[in-house]
């Protein structure tokens, strides 16, 4: 028999209060904290973002420790194929174009061979049950950097961008996109894209709009991985340093919601929320104010903030990790686009088992 517990030496002997709630009760025992647990992560609601290079190998990313810029031919079919093992099933790719192919105007964006598309033909050959996600937005494209077209005097051009998105969007359903994600923030895009794919035989490619996309600092690594700052072709071209005319202000909620209105209406099939963490209240707004699935996207420097204290051992990374996704979910995300997908799907196996 189990020895009868005992208590330090010193503990106080008092009277049991007086209480009829003891919420403790629930969480006694392992068997009882799963039973009540509202939120379980799994690796079906996990996207992997992928960076892409036209080249063999694999390029690792100074300020994301673990993630690389696969080859758009080798690497990226074997993560992929790791990725469904581990029962992550959906992809967004992010090219990383070469410089000499950025034009002001990004015309690359709609090239039938350019990266994006070539990157999307492989893997749906390979794994057609695979779901591929694209990034509509021309900063990869754009010798600028910027996500739209930039004027000699800074203005980014809204309409005249959108022309281009709808060619973008257009090109990457013809290479076999499942859904195309319009992370440009201008006006309309929305429904202009879906009256492009429609009109061109594209009613089942779906959107995920980035619908509450904020002015972050926290995208710098991704900025690092895609080469794609913001930068000025010369003295007499204003190019704006940050994003701040299109991307929402942080200090804003209510504008969101102007947001997701208009990408509902418009004919978003899923609405995300950029970054994630900082921006959990977005989350939990746009989930009781919408019957959209809502997504949430734990971006680049929220990973390297991750991994920072991890390899530092501030941090014990796996429960960290996990506690962070289990949030985003718990918030009201129920996708969630995540560097740390095939890390999280392996560390669910693990505890499976
Ligand atoms: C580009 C785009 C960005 C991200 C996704 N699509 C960067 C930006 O807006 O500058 C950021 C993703 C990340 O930081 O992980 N339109």
């Amino acid at each position: 028999a189990a020895a009868a517990p005992r208590v330090p030496e010193g503990t106080p002997q008092v009277e049991p209060l007086p209480i009829r709630q003891r919420p403790r009760r629930n969480r006694r025992s392992p068997v009882a904290r799963e039973m009540f647990a509202e939120t379980v992560l799994t690796a079906a609601n996990f996207i992997w973002p992928v960076f892409v290079h036209d080249g063999e190998e694999d390029i690792p990313i100074s300020s994301m420790p673990g993630v690389s810029r696969l080859g758009v031919d080798t690497g990226l079919l074997r993560g992929v194929e790791e990725a469904v093992k581990l029962g992550v099933k959906s992809v967004v790719i992010f090219p990383k174009t070469p410089d000499e192919l950025k034009t002001p105007t990004a015309d690359e964006a709609y090239n039938p061979e350019g990266l994006a598309q070539r990157a999307i033909r492989n893997v749906k050959q390979a794994f057609p049950e695979v779901v591929v996600y694209t990034d509509i937005a021309l900063d990869p494209y754009n010798s600028l950097g910027h996500d739209g077209i930039v004027r000699s005097d800074g203005v980014i051009l809204n309409d005249e961008t959108i022309h281009q998105l709808c060619k973008q969007a257009v090109s990457q359903a013809e290479a076999g996109a499942d859904y195309v994600s319009p992370s440009d923030m201008m006006d309309g895009r929305i429904g202009a894209i879906r009256d492009a794919l429609d009109a061109a035989g594209y009613s089942n490619v779906g959107i995920m709009a980035y619908t509450a996309k904020y002015a972050s600092a926290f995208y710098g690594p991704f900025r690092e991985a895609l080469d794609s700052n913001p930068r000025g072709p010369g003295e007499d071209w204003v190019v704006p340093p940050d994003k701040k005319t299109y991307q929402q202000n942080p200090a804003n909620w209510r504008e969101a919601l102007i947001e997701a209105r208009l990408d509902e209406e418009e004919g978003a099939d899923i609405l995300m929320v950029k970054p994630g963490m900082p921006y959990l209240d977005i989350i939990k707004g746009l989930h009781d104010q919408s019957n959209l699935p809502i997504a949430a996207y734990h971006v680049s420097g929220e990973y390297a903030m991750l991994k920072a204290a991890a390899l530092n051992g501030w941090l014990d990374e796996k429960a960290a990790v996990m506690e962070a996704l289990l949030s985003l979910k718990r918030a009201g995300a129920t996708v969630i686009l995540t560097y740390y997908a095939l890390q999280a799907a392996k560390w669910l196996k693990e505890d499976e088992a």
